[in-house]
């Protein structure tokens, strides 16, 4: 390439990585993969090592990125937040290895651990305790992030010693509570977060703590600042020291004599990355003497003594077969891809939540096309990029909805919300999933009406609403298809008991926006009944402590409708309960599981894995996907592999479903 197309295409790439580090960094909200970034920054770097005279001060390569955003005062970090340079392959880490070793005249030891996919948190405690907390940002300026800091469990308020001390670390969202909040976004039609990453920068740039406490952010620190004041004199006594104080290290950090060893290193977390319960994008590996590490000294940008290898990303190619759209009940209508089954990082794969219809336009996703997945925070499937060089000829575009395709009124978008809405109460498709909503376990808990009866009462017009189910006789269950006498007094006998059940659980059934099984039970403890609720004012339902005006609004909305208002008086007539019974939802406890760690493996026959593992979550504990010392059950269904292995060797309490369904009734019979 001549120097006049050096130029060019260094042009263009500075152009493209600008925009794509400001989407990143700035807005939380990534265009395109991290291995596609990397590659063109790659590309830009390569470019002006070849040709230097064209390096100029504001290219992307010569600044840390990250500005800072308005609304949070700023913070100068005095010793500056570097990057990290980074590589592929095991050969660049070799040619690391060999560089550091021509520039100390020795060989040395390194330190090496996880590299998280978060963002990096300066901390600064004075006489042992946290006085502020902020974001990187650009390296030198950071955000005043300290009021959400606080929100965050894991980092000690007080240290075990009075010390004045700055310590560095990532915060990171847990995979299953980035999945939690998506799906919760999803369904009230919100942009759903990228990955676990802007997940979390996003929450922690919250200007209200309660939304960052709610989030369920995690921390691993890994640099003590100015350590050697504190008699410590390797990066390994750094996280030795740091745990003793206080702070949340990662497990994996270790030393290594000889850069060889990595490789074993790097394969023992790359395959057990999908077990992990956060993101991780490589390995960090650092000088471990910390007076080397200051020999060492940095470059512009990275310091000279560290370096981040990261995993290649996992990406599997399939086709398209078909996109399906599928309705909530709160009427968000959500696309499906649905593909050629594929082999994605330890799972097989055929469906894939396409998310909203922008993301349809955008990618130019087409029903037939060839497609790369990935699995979004190491979880969730997801089409990275159509393969348009493999696109067959003549594919039509994708049509975008305009009616709802289950009652044909119009598609809307509401406020400023991504998703398509059917608005029409009266649509099949919501109501449907309200009333298997409605009896589900933490709702009205009707045992035996799943969504296939729920579908069959439907079609069959048995039922229109949910109190259309206390007017189903013996005889209308007799023409549904596989119902005998005995299937058919249970279902009945369900449904009757469900009229005994404590206000809060018809409150959380009755599928009202924003108003989940938690706010359900306070605001059931504190009104008693469904009249009193009814009739508070906005004021007096927000006065309750984590009940905002979102929620206060959100149910005079619905009392005001006069469809709601005459299925209240219909559940009434049929003898519905609408008092507050001291609690028959156990949220907060259940003797078994409250404050537990469990992992579920394994196929389960009678529960959805989602479904249990929000119904665990309600319980008290705390689901994680993988087994650790820490775990304390492991649910085991058939056919579990490695993770029942693991956990019969670390004595972890292994349970079968049979088990767990006594366990989950020990929590019933406190009704
Ligand atoms: S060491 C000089 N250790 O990766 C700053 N960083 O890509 C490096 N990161 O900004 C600090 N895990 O936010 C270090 N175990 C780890 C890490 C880690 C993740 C982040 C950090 C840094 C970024 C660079």
């Amino acid at each position: 390439m001549n120097v006049d197309d050096a130029q060019v295409r260094i042009s263009e790439l500075r152009k493209k990585i600008s925009e794509l580090s400001e989407a990143y960094y700035t807005k939380d909200a990534p265009l395109v993969e991290d291995s596609e970034y990397d590659l063109l920054y790659r590309e830009l770097e390569n470019l002006e090592k070849e040709f230097p005279e064209l390096v100029t001060k504001d290219s992307p390569t010569q600044k840390v990125g990250g500005e800072v955003l308005s609304e949070f005062s700023k913070v100068t970090h005095e010793i500056p937040m570097l990057s990290m340079g980074d590589v592929f392959s095991f050969e660049e880490l070799e040619e690391f290895d060999q560089r550091t070793q021509k520039n100390i005249g020795k060989k040395t030891d390194y330190n090496v651990e996880l590299k998280i996919d978060g963002l990096a948190l300066s901390l600064i405690y004075e006489n042992g305790e946290l006085i502020q907390g902020s974001t990187r940002g650009d390296g030198t300026t950071g955000e005043d992030v300290t009021a959400n800091i606080m929100t965050i469990t894991d980092i000690p308020k007080q240290l075990t010693e009075p010390l004045n001390i700055e310590v560095r670390g990532e915060c990171y969202m847990p995979k299953l509570s980035f999945k939690k909040l998506n799906d919760k976004r999803q369904l009230e039609g919100q942009a759903v977060f990228a990955n676990p990453r802007n997940a979390a920068a996003g929450s922690l740039r919250q200007l209200d703590s309660n939304i960052t406490r709610s989030r369920n952010l995690s921390t691993f620190i890994y640099t003590l600042v100015d350590a050697q004041k504190f008699g410590v004199t390797t990066q390994s006594q750094a996280i030795g020291y740091l745990n003793k104080l206080g702070f949340h290290t990662n497990p994996s950090s270790t030393t290594i004599n000889d850069i060889n060893e990595i490789e074993d290193y790097i394969q023992k977390y790359q395959e057990q990355r999908d077990n992990l319960d956060y993101g991780i994008d490589g390995i960090v590996l650092k000088v471990n003497n910390l007076n080397l590490q200051q020999e060492l000294g940095n470059t512009v940008k990275v310091p000279r003594w560290e370096i981040a290898y990261k995993f290649p990303p996992e990406q599997s190619e399939t086709k398209i077969l078909d996109i399906e759209w599928t309705m909530g009940r709160t009427g968000v209508l959500t696309p499906t891809a649905v593909m050629e089954p594929v082999l994605l990082a330890g799972t097989t794969v055929s469906r894939a939540t396409l998310h909203n219809a922008e993301m349809i336009k955008d990618k130019d996703i087409r029903i037939g096309d060839f497609v790369l997945l990935h699995k979004a925070g190491d979880i969730i499937p997801e089409v990275s990029k159509v393969l348009k060089n493999k696109r067959p000829k003549n594919l039509p575009e994708t049509s975008i909805p305009i009616n709802c395709p289950y009652c044909d009124s119009k598609l809307v978008h509401l406020e400023d919300e991504v998703a398509l809405r059917c608005i029409n109460p009266m649509c099949p498709a919501q109501i449907k999933e309200g009333l298997t909503h409605f009896a589900s376990r933490n709702a009205m808990n009707i045992d035996g009406l799943g969504p296939r009866i729920v579908e069959q009462l439907f079609s069959k017009e048995m039922i229109k609403d949910v109190a259309g189910l206390y007017k189903l006789t013996f005889e209308d269950l007799l023409k549904l298809d596989g119902f005998k006498e005995k299937s058919i007094n249970n279902l009945l006998t369900a449904i009757r008991n469900s009229k005994e059940n404590s206000l809060e659980r018809l409150l959380y059934g009755l599928g009202i926006r924003h108003v989940g099984a938690k706010a359900a039970k306070l605001l059931a403890e504190e009104f008693i009944n469904m009249d009193n609720i009814i009739n508070a004012s906005k004021e007096e339902i927000s006065k309750i402590n984590t009940i905002g005006e979102t929620i206060a609004d959100s149910l005079q909305t619905y009392f005001s409708n006069l469809e709601a208002q005459e299925l209240i008086k219909e559940l009434k007539e049929a003898n519905v309960n609408m008092t507050y019974l001291n609690s028959t939802l156990n949220l907060d406890n259940n003797e078994h599981f409250n404050g537990k760690t469990v992992v579920i493996t394994g196929t389960l026959e009678k529960y959805k894995r989602k479904e249990l593992s929000d119904q665990l979550d309600s319980l008290g504990a705390k689901v994680t996907g993988s087994v650790t010392k820490n775990t304390d059950i492991l649910i085991a269904g058939l056919k579990a592999g490695s993770k029942l292995t693991k956990a019969q060797s670390l004595n972890i309490d292994i349970i079968d479903e049979d088990t767990l369904d006594s366990y989950l009734s020990d929590s019933k019979s406190a009704d």
